[in-house]
């Protein structure tokens, strides 16, 4: 019976082990996950979500502190209009986070950086340009586009010296928003290196309608897609995402002419995750019927999350002044529009419960929003259950090598 090891990820004449650990933001897929990953053989993701706090947490600077300081006059009102990230700030902070992380790079993998578009940062365009020029300068291998169809992104690298040589991929959930990327790019005369295809199981925010996400099927998505690349004579390796649990889920796709899969759920339990050790245990102890997608998330991408998050009914004061991640392009976020709503409704009360949004900057960097893939029920078969009633963290590093080596439906317990 064939394992992953039996393939091999090909970027022209590197070599890699075809598991590629999704990225999680904010440091939920942190620079020690995405380096053990990339140790082994394999890629790891950080992400550039909400870099400056992650900045502040990994190296002691003080860009939050700066800009909410800067921006204090402007806390109690509703309009968030004002509030802009200092680009050069933002460039540093990018470069600290993904400048160390490639100092500290061992082995033959490779690191890629996450990048979402929809942390819009009331200057979509601007800000997106900073982030990721700041992570090619700063030596990044790989940028994954997500969380948005990118029609102009690829143009805002285009003059950089490292356009051709680093790895540039994206995520698509569905073979439309593919074409239309591969449209809009056509006159840049650069395909895309890699294509994650994310399937409707996958964690975090979802290509699909809340309503509606479970009549999908990754495996039917990623055929078609491969049909329209072969008849387009397209090579572009693909690389499916969500719900692969075990190391033969993974097989069955590299049989089908996968190039890699991207896992990232089974990471969120081991001890080199971001998430508070706490946290962990609730992902493992989750049932199904605990686990929900919902539209809580202002950027209007359904998510998927564990009931219990902190997150869900939160009615916390916008933070945009410290973070304002999801403000769009005209300083607006879903989340302010919900809650002055909620305030307006309950005049003088000292706290309100805002149900269908959530401050998701705060909650993300609180850890606050427990989100996850569908088969986190399945965790607590992956550990041993301790005397105290908990789990036992499991190592980066057995996961993965649990996903190289298992074969069939095997998950391998720690040792
Ligand atoms: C906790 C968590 C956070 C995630 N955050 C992000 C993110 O910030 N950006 C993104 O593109 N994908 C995100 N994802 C999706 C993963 O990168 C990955 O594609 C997907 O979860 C793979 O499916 P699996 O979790 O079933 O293995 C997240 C997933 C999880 C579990």
């Amino acid at each position: 019976m064939k394992c992953v090891d039996d393939f091999r990820l090909r970027f022209g004449k590197q070599e890699l082990v075809p598991v590629m650990v999704g990225g999680m933001g904010v440091d939920i897929s942190t620079a020690t996950l995405a380096l053990e990953a990339a140790r082994l053989g394999g890629i790891g993701h950080i992400s550039d979500a909400m870099v400056q706090t992650v900045s502040d947490r990994r190296f002691k600077t003080q860009f939050v502190k700066e800009k909410t300081k800067l921006y204090k006059y402007n806390v109690a009102s509703s309009d968030k209009s004002a509030i802009q990230f200092d680009l050069g700030r933002l460039a540093e902070a990018t470069q600290n986070h993904v400048g160390r992380t490639m100092e500290a790079k061992r082995g033959n993998g490779m690191i890629f950086v996450n990048c979402m578009e929809k942390l819009t940062m009331n200057a979509p365009r601007e800000t997106l340009r900073v982030r990721m020029n700041a992570a090619l300068d700063a030596g990044i291998d790989g940028i994954t586009l997500s969380a948005g169809l990118h029609l102009g992104t690829l143009a805002l690298v285009a003059d950089h010296p490292r356009f051709r040589d680093a790895k540039l991929g994206i995520i698509v959930s569905s073979l439309r928003a593919l074409q239309i990327f591969l449209r809009k790019n056509a006159r840049l005369d650069r395909l895309p290196d890699y294509v994650v295809i994310e399937g409707p199981l996958a964690g975090g925010h979802l290509g699909f309608g809340a309503d509606d996400w479970d009549k999908y099927d990754l495996r039917t998505i990623v055929a078609e897609i491969r049909q329209y690349l072969q008849a387009e004579k397209l090579d572009i390796p693909l690389i499916p995402a969500g719900g692969i649990f075990t190391g033969g889920d993974a097989v069955s796709y590299l049989e089908e002419g996968a190039a890699a899969v991207q896992v990232a759920t089974r990471f969120t339990v081991t001890k080199e995750c971001g998430l508070p050790d706490k946290v962990k245990q609730e992902y493992f102890k989750a049932s199904e019927d605990e686990i929900e997608v919902n539209m809580i998330s202002p950027t209007g991408y359904p998510m998927r999350m564990l009931k219990s998050s902190p997150a869900i009914g939160d009615g916390i004061r916008p933070n945009c002044e410290a973070y304002g991640y999801l403000l769009d392009a005209s300083g607006n976020c879903a989340y302010i529009t919900a809650y002055n709503r909620e305030v307006a409704a309950h005049p003088g009360a000292k706290k309100v419960s805002v149900m269908d949004k959530t401050c998701l900057c705060t909650a993300m960097r609180n850890f606050d929003c427990w989100t996850c893939g569908h088969y986190t029920y399945r965790l607590k078969d992956t550990s041993r259950r301790l005397a105290d009633g908990g789990y036992e963290l499991l190592t980066a590093e057995h996961v993965f090598r649990d996903y190289q080596f298992s074969t069939g439906g095997k998950v391998a317990l720690p040792a």
